[in-house]
């Protein structure tokens, strides 16, 4: 009987997906903090401020009031806002008809996936890259397609690469990210441009997630938006907005996907959360703040880029944008989980190995996130330096 039920409760193949191994390091960490050590948390992906004080305030004053189910593409006003956003920050006009509300980027993928692929279709994705894109490819039944990418192309696609593997075997989509996570690095226009046009021409369809849109130093990002009324954008309000909790996002898509999202979106969740709605349309009248917010991230990123060297790491990939810092550590550990294991146990700075990200050479590598004080990124250095010092 209980070996029935056992045969019973078994997971389904697909559902079989890899943990994020940063969780290990979170565990450990709190363990630390719990004996009573300082963790210099640099391992989670997230800004350490918090919503805009007028995203705050709107959603405290959506609480007087009944909180409904909204549209099922969000509400009309903030579709309209984030139609006006692209007017205003790059200069392109969007249809507010073709922005759809999500549930953070991470709704927008699942929708994104499953309005464009069938099981099987074959979707390229970068190598170091956000591991939930092969996962979630994986468990709709999808299969993720890994790029190895290098110093040679700033960590991106490129159109040579992306034709390669269509050659090898046919792609039907390609996912990129620019600015990216791990690497914080960024594709250039013209690679960007590129890759869009071999992608048409082939009919591999394109999905750019913009979520690292703002938080841009190296050159400022642009938008898939301007290259083509086909493409798949999808975004967030977690990172510029400082919004993680808050489970926001949106999408901009082909208008003949608008109503297949639609009916997707409306069984899956039926609606994103109303509070969330409310407060990021007021997000976008917070912007000075948030402005001071990146600023923030460009000096942290100052500190590490001179300090981390002198400590030791003295390699490592452009920094370009987003609040990452990807680091080889490869003179000191071929082991990256084992290095950050030591490096949080020996100096309590906590950091996510590249393996996360990159199963094979993120054993070399460290992603550092630099989206808490300046006053933490000079002690982690300090604390670094000696350790690696001693070394
Ligand atoms: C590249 C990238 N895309 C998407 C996400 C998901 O973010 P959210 O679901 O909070 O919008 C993250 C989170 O870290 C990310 O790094």
């Amino acid at each position: 009987m209980l070996k029935a039920a056992k045969r019973l409760m078994t997971p389904s193949a697909r559902s079989d997906v890899p943990p994020f191994m940063v969780m290990d390091v979170m565990a450990a960490a709190a363990r630390i903090e719990a004996a009573g050590g300082r963790v210099i948390h640099m391992e989670v992906g997230q800004p350490a401020a918090p919503a805009p004080s007028c995203a705050l305030a709107a959603a405290r004053a959506a609480l007087a009031g009944p909180l409904r189910y909204t549209e099922t593409l969000g509400v009309p006003s903030l579709r309209a806002r984030i139609a006006r956003h692209y007017q205003e920050r790059y200069g392109v006009s969007v249809d507010a008809a073709r922005v759809i509300v999500t549930t953070g980027s991470s709704g927008g993928f699942v929708l994104a996936f499953l309005a464009l692929f069938e099981p099987g279709d074959r979707v390229a994705v970068a190598v170091p890259g956000y591991p939930p894109y092969r996962h979630i490819l994986k468990a709709l039944g999808c299969e993720a397609v890994p790029i190895e990418t290098t110093a040679a192309t700033r960590f991106a696609i490129t159109a040579d690469l992306l034709l390669a593997a269509h050659r090898r075997a046919p792609l039907r989509g390609v996912l990129i990210a620019s600015p990216a996570n791990p690497t914080g690095t960024m594709m250039t226009g013209d690679t960007l441009r590129e890759l869009h046009a071999a992608a048409e021409r082939e009919g591999i369809r394109f999905i750019s997630d913009e979520i690292y849109h703002g938080l841009d130093y190296a050159f400022a990002a642009d938008t898939a938006v301007r290259l083509s009324e086909d493409a798949v954008i999808i975004n967030s309000f977690s990172k510029y907005f400082c919004m993680t909790g808050w489970r926001i996002g949106w999408m901009v898509v082909p208008e003949p996907l608008v109503r297949t999202i639609d009916r997707l979106q409306g069984n899956l969740s039926i609606s994103v959360p109303t509070l969330a709605q409310v407060a990021a349309e007021a997000a976008f009248d917070g912007r000075e703040e948030m402005e001071a917010v990146k600023h923030g991230y460009e000096e942290n990123r100052r500190i590490l880029i001179d300090g981390l060297p002198k400590a030791g790491l003295e390699r490592m990939l452009p920094v370009d944008g987003a609040f990452y810092l990807y680091a080889d550590v490869s003179r000191f550990s071929s082991d990256s989980f084992d290095f950050a294991k030591r490096m949080l146990e020996e100096t309590h700075v906590a950091a996510t190995p590249g393996v996360d990200f990159d199963p094979v050479n993120g054993r070399h590598f460290i992603r550092f996130c630099y989206a808490g004080s300046a006053a933490e990124m000079h002690e982690a250095v300090e604390r670094i330096g000696r350790w690696l010092g001693s070394k």
